[in-house]
């Protein structure tokens, strides 16, 4: 969530792919309250971030967002090789190839939430977020439906391989 309001904030995309992230971050928020309840979380600052996101507050909501990540910090370290082996490589590469490749290899579409370039993807983002967007789902969208079918190793060697 933080990094899709950093994305707003920096004025990134076009009309289309700026409302996608917003519907993103609306989608998100739905779950955000059960999540928060089962790690002693306070629910109530969901109420603060919709309010945010009603008002296109991206300031705000990127403030409140930060607070959330020190009570609740990712530990990204599984993910992140600190020096891939080759093994790792050629996995992440045939992982790509297999299962990735097929839309976002393409040129990306105009469209709400296109599928854009992993490599670039990285680039353009610190490394933990990437890590916690592939953690999260790799999803892409109804047309996949995965939910995060790999481990963490698997994980690991394809940001290994987009960031190589
Ligand atoms: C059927 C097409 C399709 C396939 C196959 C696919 N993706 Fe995607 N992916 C998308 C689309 C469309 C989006 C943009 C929508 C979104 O962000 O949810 C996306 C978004 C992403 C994002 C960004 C998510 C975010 O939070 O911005 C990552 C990372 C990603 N895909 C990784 C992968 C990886 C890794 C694979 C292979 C294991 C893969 N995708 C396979 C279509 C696909």
């Amino acid at each position: 969530m933080a990094g899709d309001v950093r994305r707003l904030m920096a004025g990134e995309g076009g009309p289309l792919e700026r409302e996608g992230l917003v519907k993103r971050l609306n989608g998100a928020l739905s779950s955000l309250p059960l999540l928060l309840r089962r790690t002693d979380g306070d629910p109530k600052s969901v109420i603060a971030m919709r309010a945010s996101i009603a008002r296109s507050d991206w300031r705000a909501l990127s403030a409140t967002l930060a607070t959330l990540k020190q009570r609740h910090p990712f530990d990204a370290r599984m993910l992140l090789a600190a020096e891939p082996t080759p093994e790792m490589l050629t996995l992440g590469a045939s992982i790509h190839r297999t299962s990735c490749a097929g839309c976002h290899d393409a040129a990306s579409a105009d469209s709400l939430l296109p599928a854009k370039s992993l490599v670039a993807q990285l680039k353009s983002m610190p490394r933990e977020e990437f890590a916690a967007r592939l953690l999260l789902g790799v999803r892409g969208d109804r047309t996949t439906g995965w939910r995060n079918p790999f481990s963490d190793f698997e994980l690991a060697a394809l940001i290994a391989y987009y960031a190589n």
